[in-house]
């Protein structure tokens, strides 16, 4: 039994066990996390100083990906693994740029989920549903995906750090193609996937790290995250380091992008 459960979390969740939404809200500074998500986080730290800027750089490439599909005419997101909501949502990003439009989000942890409909209760132009990535016909099929996503038109499907948490026994590839089989010509694929093929010394225990939690982590090589993107075409720079997708400043990649250990591409439906 947990000591410590804020007023906030429902009963059913399980709060001792560290999941991988909760750490990710910690490193970006957010609140929705739990005491046994923030140790688990700080041992990470540990083992990988500097990890924090891994979840940071993830999240700036998961907004120039986004300011990039709404430059090129885009006006509808499905974000599969959305997390819990913090600084620079999708539908911020986009309804800033575009205010008419359309996001959808799923996410798999029932707080992600609860914090996205309370941020959400007053915007008509985006949802979010309780659904598992492994699961496509569910979320196609999905009541918001009907009321506010149009297949006749391109739109943006996201999976930005969750490939990872998805294990090769549940047939991701096919789940991929299932979800890009409906979309219109021009729609966008956003991905971004946790590597440490980059690496020449991989931090003892880093990559088993998240394997004692309810989200254990799978490093795939370059080569593994362009099959998941097969039936697209990778606008450039192709597949790179988070840092090194579209850059705003050159300083902003680093010396070592490599060690950030995300790697992040946009592809295109022909
Ligand atoms: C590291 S967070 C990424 C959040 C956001 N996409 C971003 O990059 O800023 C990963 C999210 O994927 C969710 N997730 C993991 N496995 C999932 C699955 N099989 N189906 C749906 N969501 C999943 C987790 O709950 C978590 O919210």
């Amino acid at each position: 039994m947990s000591a410590e459960r804020p007023s906030w979390a429902p009963q059913h969740i399980d709060v001792d066990t560290p999941n991988a939404a909760r750490v990710y809200d910690y490193f970006l500074g957010g609140g929705c996390n739990f005491e046994q998500d923030r140790l688990f986080a700080e041992r990470f730290l540990e083992i990988v100083p500097n990890v924090d800027r891994s979840f940071r750089a993830n999240r700036a490439f998961l907004r120039r990906a986004v300011q990039f599909c709404v430059d090129a005419g885009i006006r509808q997101f499905l974000d599969i693994g959305s997390g819990i909501p913090t600084v620079g949502n999708v539908h911020e990003i986009a309804q800033r740029m575009a205010p008419e439009c359309r996001v959808v989000y799923v996410d798999n942890e029932p707080i992600a989920v609860a914090h996205s409909e309370a941020i959400l209760a007053d915007n008509a132009n985006a949802a979010v549903l309780h659904a598992d990535l492994s699961d496509p016909d569910t979320i196609l099929d999905s009541a918001p995906v009907a009321r506010l996503l149009d297949f006749d038109q391109p739109m943006a499907l996201l999976m930005v750090a969750v490939l990872h948490f998805v294990p090769d026994s549940a047939d991701p590839r096919a789940s991929v193609a299932r979800y890009l089989r409906p979309l219109a010509s021009n729609s966008h694929f956003v991905v971004s996937h946790g590597s440490v093929a980059g690496m020449a010394e991989v931090p003892a225990g880093a990559e088993r790290h998240y394997d004692d939690t309810t989200t254990p982590f799978i490093s795939r090589t370059p080569a593994q995250v362009m099959e998941l993107m097969a039936g697209t075409e990778l606008v450039e720079p192709g597949l790179v380091w988070v840092p090194q997708w579209r850059p705003e400043m050159d300083q902003d990649v680093g010396e070592h992008p490599e060690q950030i250990g995300i790697m992040g591409a946009v592809g295109r439906k022909p």
